[in-house]
């Protein structure tokens, strides 16, 4: 099978956990944003939090309006945040949860178990020309109601897979691998994210399938010590050898 072109978007959340720590401008997500798409990133992700406790409403108007990358505007499911999202109209929104009950025991957004819910708000965000996803779980079940929501893409939590070593990891590749199959045997585009590092981005970079990886904390907290273009250069190089 020849692969798909991997986009890198990365995740500028925790440049504004910086900032807040002390209130202030500095340092500044947008400044962050534009540094990534010098160092090759294909896209900006930013989480507006219902609590707001790093990227704030000004960041997202500022993001919408002053880069030229796609921004994927991570939010959850609610009446407040799809007003924002049908207002800056972002290239794509990723649902994800905020709630413990909105989630699966793993961690991923129980689409599922919140169809009825999640439908109309999928539909009004597609009718308005964005790509939306829903940040879930790799299980079968999950991609399918994705499917049957009109969702075109999912992206699936790499925490797990993350977080384990050994056997326990390998096995959470292999799910992870099999919902990539999966997602494009029933026509979804693929993403992965959540907790990737050096360490752990070649295998998900090396599922054929997969379209987009989402990348923040590892990134922001390696340019501690070497910048953030040097981190986002080294990850891209990374997921470019993995794909060859
Ligand atoms: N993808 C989604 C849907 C996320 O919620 C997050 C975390 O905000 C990420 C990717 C990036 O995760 P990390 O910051 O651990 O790289």
């Amino acid at each position: 099978m020849i692969a798909r072109p991997l986009r890198l978007g990365v995740n500028i959340d925790h440049v504004a956990t910086i900032r807040n720590a002390r209130g202030g401008r500095h340092p500044d997500p947008v400044r962050a944003a534009h540094l990534a798409a010098a160092a090759g990133a294909d896209g900006i992700t930013a989480h507006l939090r219902e609590d707001r406790r790093h990227i704030s409403d000004s960041d997202i108007a500022r993001l919408a309006n002053e880069i030229q990358l796609p921004l994927n505007l991570e939010m959850a499911a609610t009446e407040e945040m799809l007003a924002i999202a049908l207002r800056h109209r972002p290239h794509a929104a990723c649902i994800v949860p905020e709630k413990r009950e909105e989630r699966t025991t793993e961690g991923g957004l129980d689409v599922a178990g919140q169809q009825e819910k999640l439908k109309p708000m999928v539909g009004r965000m597609v009718g308005a020309g964005i790509r939306v996803s829903m940040f879930i779980e790799p299980d079968p079940r999950q991609l399918d109601a994705a499917k049957a929501i009109g969702a075109p893409v999912v992206e699936l939590h790499t925490g797990a897979y993350c977080e384990h070593e050994g056997e326990a990891r390998d096995a959470e590749l292999a799910r992870i691998a099999a919902a990539a199959a999966h997602a494009a045997a029933i026509g979804l585009e693929c993403h992965a994210g959540h907790g990737l590092s050096y360490d752990t981005v070649k295998p998900i970079a090396a599922i054929p399938t997969m379209a987009e990886l989402n990348i923040g904390h590892f990134l922001v907290g390696e340019a501690i010590f070497v910048g953030f273009e040097a981190s986002i250069r080294h990850m891209r190089a990374l997921m470019d050898e993995a794909r060859k």
